[in-house]
């Protein structure tokens, strides 16, 4: 299992990351993701594998749609949280704890996700390589890859302390992020970021911070196309600027997120 940093003692808060990221409308996205898979694919996915899951929303969800639906995340935290939100929630999924460069499923499915950023762990071409290879072995042919990176506008954007802060509460519990900071260090020529992540929590009498820094990259346009070309496995099928069929990839306001769609060639 990779030994590389990425924010475990943020994510081994996993109900804390729970609450925290609670501001999607997940059927709205899965229903996104299921009528790419009609236009692309020509049919709805009967199989999912979200990597990356967290506290795995999109599995659950797909899982309750009847799909068979696995979910693959590094942190044993978020795994054995996972697992009891969906048995709490009496969806059945598998969760593999692995790592997204390295893994391998038994059996292929026909929709992959790698959702909310997450890609950002992939620090450099070799680690997208290894990613696309893993995840076109585990796609049946013609299935799509789709993934949520956030719009290369904002790498050229002023810093915005408001877009990285705020705070989720749910059953008494409140919790306060802090998605990065301004003095973060960033290497242009690697395009990586020394991010920071900190995690205030109230928790009835407990009270907290956890503040964690680890490697992220930033992803442009141009480059992605160009791995995704270079690698073999996949086609671009088209690109959104959010988890909408209506929103295109382009500058306009709404587009705040860069969404490949791949297809497995
Ligand atoms: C930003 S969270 C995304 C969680 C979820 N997909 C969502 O939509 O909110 C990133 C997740 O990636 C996991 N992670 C980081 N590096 C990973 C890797 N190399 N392989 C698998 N999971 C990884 C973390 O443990 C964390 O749960």
């Amino acid at each position: 299992m990779t030994k590389q940093n990425y924010h475990e003692e943020f994510y081994k808060q996993a109900e804390y990351y729970d609450i925290a990221f609670d501001f999607r409308d997940i059927p709205k996205e899965c229903d996104f993701l299921e009528g790419e898979c009609l236009k692309h694919m020509g049919c709805k996915p009967s199989s999912f594998l979200e990597l990356c899951a967290g506290p795995t929303w999109h599995t659950i969800e797909f899982a309750k749609r009847g799909l068979k639906s696995t979910a693959l995340d590094l942190s044993e935290h978020m795994v054995r949280y996972g697992l009891d939100k969906a048995a709490k929630q009496g969806a059945k999924i598998n969760y593999i704890q692995g790592d997204m460069v390295d893994f391998k499923l038994s059996e292929p499915v026909d929709l992959v996700a790698l959702l909310m950023d997450s890609a950002t762990y992939l620090l450099d071409n070799d680690a997208v390589y290894r990613n696309f290879k893993c995840v076109a072995a585990s796609l049946n042919k013609g299935g799509l890859y789709i993934i949520e990176i956030g719009h290369p506008k904002h790498h050229y954007e002023d810093w915005n302390a408001e877009h990285c802060k705020w705070t989720m509460e749910r059953g008494g519990k409140k919790v306060t992020t802090t998605w990065g900071s301004q003095d973060d260090p960033f290497d242009p020529i690697t395009q990586i970021t020394e991010t920071s992540v900190r995690l205030e929590y109230v928790d009835g009498d407990n009270k907290g911070e956890i503040v964690t820094h680890a490697p992220s990259r930033c992803f442009h346009a141009n480059e992605l196309m160009a791995l995704v070309d270079a690698s073999g496995c996949f086609e671009l099928v088209t690109m959104y600027g959010s988890m909408s069929a209506d929103i295109p990839f382009d500058n306009d306001k709404k587009a705040w997120r860069m969404i490949p769609v791949l297809r497995r060639v």
